[in-house]
């Protein structure tokens, strides 16, 4: 139609006016079909609507059997944002249940980062996806608790558990940077988050939050209105960290965060993220290979082998004094934390089977120091000083003292 009233002189005639309804059609048509093609996304495609947190099946959790030996969480004002009791977790397989977690406790307070480290398969992404409830399908929670604020995380209906997750306890996973959704812009998934969870806000306040969290991490307000493929790798992941500290959570839990991305980066994303969570007054665990990353910001490390905990103590004390042989051998696979490559060198031996675990100490076949008791006997975790500060859990410890 346009075309016509061109070639018939429209414009030269002064009949500009002819152009309009055409154009107008067109207009419409555009917006009509950009509209449908929204809404049909919309509904059809589920991941615009589900956050990446929420897995598609709820875990399964098991019939919980009680606490055994390990203390109860403690309650009261000076109590942990999340304790973490005698958590146990199984796989099914073809020959049974497999244990890839078995009895982790820890506690979180506010303020705190834990360092989660341990060779590859030593159970750290199960513990922490079953403890936010997000283990894949054949996974489940067989014992424990995870207290967080006063409620526990494992007996919790699932609306309730989906409104704590992502608001108050969210996760930042080694490839998190695609999980970005491609079709939106990064300051408008940010700010669909604050509007989701923080009601409260007005349209003024959500935008000056977005902004001010895309500062923060170092991408800079103006590129909020950008999709996630003009950013860099680094970028992604500082956008999926502004995006887990949106709500400002009371824990983050960070999977490893940085494994995917330059290692001169590293470092620096993981100070950002941990210098925010303390700044805001959160709980971190940072799960890592990179015993540097844990000397240079954790304040307590639990070291895991075999699905459970071997050494459990503050960052000092794991450098300067580590009484577990997993420990000493860890460390000294890793020499220097001055240096730029700092991934664990291996260990003599290999990690256990989850289906031919040792009857003793599962670090046993590996282990230096191994005498008869170890083979036969699991060692306990001995608190050292008469307080829960240092739990190691060797035979060693016992007859050290
Ligand atoms: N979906 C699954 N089905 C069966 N077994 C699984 C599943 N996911 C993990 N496992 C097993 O659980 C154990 C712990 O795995 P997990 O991924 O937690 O280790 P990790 O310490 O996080 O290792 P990495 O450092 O390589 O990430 C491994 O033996 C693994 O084979
Ligand atoms: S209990 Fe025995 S095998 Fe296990 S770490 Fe201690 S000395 Fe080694
Ligand atoms: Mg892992």
């Amino acid at each position: 139609m346009l075309n016509f009233a061109f070639e018939r002189g429209a414009v030269s005639a002064s009949a500009w006016w002819a152009l309009i309804p055409p154009g107008l059609a067109i207009v419409w048509i555009v917006l009509g079909t950009t509209l449908l093609g929204t809404a049909m996304e919309e509904a059809f495609n589920p991941k615009l609507r589900r956050h990446y947190l929420e897995a598609d099946e709820m875990a399964a959790v098991a019939e919980l059997e009680p606490i055994g030996v390990t203390p109860v969480p403690v309650t009261g004002p000076n109590a942990p944002i999340l304790s973490v009791r005698d958590l146990t977790i199984e796989f099914d397989s073809p020959s049974g249940p497999l244990r890839a977690v078995d009895g982790v406790s820890f506690d979180l307070r506010r303020g705190q980062t834990l360092g989660l480290v341990g060779e590859s398969g030593s159970g750290k992404t199960t513990a922490v996806m079953g403890l936010l409830r997000l283990l894949p399908p054949g996974g489940r929670v067989v014992r424990g608790s995870v207290v967080f604020d006063g409620e526990d995380l494992l007996t919790l209906g699932a609306d309730r558990l989906r409104a704590l997750r992502w608001s108050r306890l969210s996760i930042v996973f080694q490839g998190a940077m695609n999980a970005l959704n491609p079709v939106r812009t990064v300051g408008d998934q940010i700010s669909e988050a604050l509007r989701t969870h923080e009601q409260a806000l007005t349209r003024r306040e959500v935008q000056a939050r977005t902004g001010e969290l895309l500062r923060r991490v170092g991408i800079g307000a103006s590129r909020g209105s950008e999709y996630p493929h003009t950013f860099s790798g680094g970028m992604r992941q500082r956008a999926m960290i502004a995006l887990a500290l949106a709500c400002r959570p009371d824990v983050i839990i960070a999977d490893e965060p940085t494994t995917a991305l330059d290692v001169m980066i590293q470092t620096q994303i993981l100070e950002l993220l941990v210098g925010l969570a303390r700044e805001f007054g959160m709980g971190t665990i940072i799960v890592t290979h990179d015993l540097g990353v844990v000397a240079q910001v954790c304040d307590r490390v639990i070291v895991m082998y075999g699905g459970q905990v071997a050494e459990d103590a503050d960052v000092t004390t794991i450098y300067g004094a580590p009484r577990h042989p997993y420990t000493q051998l860890l460390l000294k696979a890793f020499p220097n934390v001055e240096e730029v490559d700092r991934t664990l060198r291996s260990i003599p031996g290999t990690p256990p089977r989850l289906d031919a675990l040792p009857p003793g100490c599962r670090f046993a076949p590996r282990c230096p120091f191994a005498f008869e008791r170890c083979a036969v006997e699991v060692p306990p975790p001995y608190v050292q000083d008469g307080a829960s500060a240092h739990r190691a859990a060797c035979f060693l410890v016992e007859t050290d003292g």
